[in-house]
């Protein structure tokens, strides 16, 4: 019992930092830092969720949803910023559980981060096949519909607007329009083959060099920050006030018995958008290839988190501004608004889309960068196989976990759909949070003595605040989320109990 409760020592955690024979090469600066922050943030949350959460949950107040779930990852990103900067190592939070809850604490956590990395890999490489289609299908390009989305989703051909999905929303849209989708023709998915595509492609990328990757980010970074901001910019001029009115709608129960707007909508509404927000902390899992980890992991982490925050919220504000929230239920909430506000926008229309495709093609870099460093930690403790430690002796990236990743990955891209996927990256975050900000507080009272570069302020009120609000976050999940993240779970305490807690060398203090 004592075992699951063995707790690696902070010097311990330094010693391996320091050990060359298996390092990963040291090349990113405070800059790269903060823009692969960014790389990871910005993508299917605010392209794809923000209108339904608009048009469904929030109304206009959406942006005060913006507001309520970033001052949760604020306030969680404040304790990954002192562990980061303290324990500069490239397991994330899987290795600061290790050093402050104990062994087991940390399995599940190491365990738990599969499901924001590489579910959250495959989530967006879902989201990205999308933008791609439509894409393609501006320049009069159209692909199989059978091979572009996931495993078993039943297609429907509406006229002159092609194949999409048929989900509850098309389906009353055809009634709303009259049209009887039995006339129409349909087809089943067999597999989702532009979103395979783009991981296999960021994984041969990711095994040849960080140093790479981070340069191919930045280029992406700039194009997604000039997109938006245009849109910022630009958008401005066409708000019509009146669209703000009444900003938090009143609250309506539906025929289904289903809640909308008011102020319980906004929590609702700030549990979907926090999937926007995901991607800050992955630059924790970069410490070990920091120049200089204690200054930069606090700017990398916080400095992503403040620029994303303040774009969502211009974001949020002029898209409601520009566009009724009752009509912004849509895959494209952005490229709509460009569409309302007349011929004056649509020089937009193309670079938002491209910005889409570039942007969320970076957010999958980074979680596929993120995965295989979490691996490598639990390898090199011995809670995985000693091969997922190994690292490349020419490109020094983990090339073993890379690919593993990547395979994995692709594979659940290709075969289930985009909302299981995004809630189960939602509520597996979430939990990671929670978990991260009870830790401060632990190690402050068992450790604190420990040099620490950054401080989270007034502890223990911010952590409390972010872990409340992170599991309010978790509550507003549905019920087949908290079961999946149970099974999830399950499997992998057999593994520890039957694999790690066997082969594990950290050693009892
Ligand atoms: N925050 C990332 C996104 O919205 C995961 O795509």
């Amino acid at each position: 019992m004592k075992t699951l409760f063995k707790v690696k020592s902070i010097e311990q955690l330094h010693a391996e930092a320091a050990d060359n024979d298996k390092g990963l090469r040291r090349t990113l600066t405070a800059t790269n830092l903060i823009s692969l922050g960014i790389g990871a943030i910005i993508g299917t949350g605010i392209f794809v969720l923000t209108g339904t959460a608009a048009a469904v949950h929030a109304g206009p107040a959406l942006v005060l949803a913006f507001v309520l779930s970033g001052i949760g990852c604020a306030f969680a990103g404040l304790c990954y910023a002192e562990y980061a900067a303290m324990i500069p190592i490239s397991g994330s939070a899987y290795a600061y559980s290790y050093s402050t809850l104990g062994e087991f604490v940390a399995w599940i956590i190491g365990w738990d981060l599969i499901l924001e990395y590489l579910f959250g890999a495959s989530t967006v490489a879902v989201g990205w096949s999308g933008y791609l289609i439509s894409i393609l299908k501006d320049f009069g390009i159209y692909l199989p519909p059978e091979i572009t989305a996931s495993t078993g989703t039943k297609l429907v051909n509406i006229p002159n607007e092609g194949w999409q999905a048929l989900t509850a929303g098309v389906q009353e849209k055809l009634t709303a329009a009259a049209i009887d989708f039995n006339s129409l023709e349909t087809t089943t998915a067999l597999f989702n083959f532009p979103a395979v595509f783009i991981i296999g492609l960021l994984t041969i990328l990711l095994v040849i060099g960080i140093r790479e990757s981070a340069n191919f980010n930045n280029v992406i970074v700039v194009v997604k920050l000039a997109v938006i901001l245009l849109f910022i910019i630009f958008g401005f001029n066409y708000i019509s006030s009146e669209n703000w009115v009444p900003f938090i709608p009143e609250r309506i129960i539906d025929v289904d018995g289903r809640g909308h707007y008011g102020w319980f909508g906004i929590v609702t509404a700030a549990g979907v958008i926090f999937f926007a927000y995901i991607g800050f902390d992955a630059v924790s899992t970069l410490a070990q290839e920091a120049k200089n980890p204690q200054r930069d992991m606090p700017i990398g982490i916080l400095g992503s988190l403040v620029v994303c925050t303040i774009l969502y919220i211009l974001v949020s504000l002029i898209m409601t501004g520009i566009v009724n929230y009752k009509e912004l239920n849509v895959p494209a909430p952005i490229a709509l608004a460009i569409d309302k506000a007349g011929d004056g926008l649509q020089w937009l229309r193309f670079p938002v889309k491209l910005g889409a495709i570039a942007g969320l093609s970076s957010v999958i870099l980074v979680m596929l960068m993120g995965q295989p460093r979490i691996f490598f930690s639990m390898a090199r403790d011995g809670l995985l196989p000693q091969t997922f430690a190994r690292v490349h002796p020419r490109f020094k990236t983990p090339h073993v976990t890379t690919i593993l990743t990547g395979i994995v990955a692709a594979f659940f891209a290709g075969v289930l759909p985009i909302h299981i996927l995004g809630e189960l990256v939602s509520i597996g975050t979430l939990f990671a949070f929670v978990i991260v900000c009870i830790g401060i507080i632990v190690l402050r009272k068992s450790r604190p003595d420990l040099p620490r570069p950054f401080k989270t302020p007034l502890v223990p009120l911010v952590p409390i605040l972010g872990a409340l609000i992170c599991f309010a976050q978790m509550v507003g999940l549905p019920g087949d989320t908290w079961l999946r993240l149970v099974v999830w779970m399950v499997i992998g305490l057999a593994i520890y109990f039957f694999y790690g807690k066997k082969h594990s060398v950290v050693q009892q203090r």
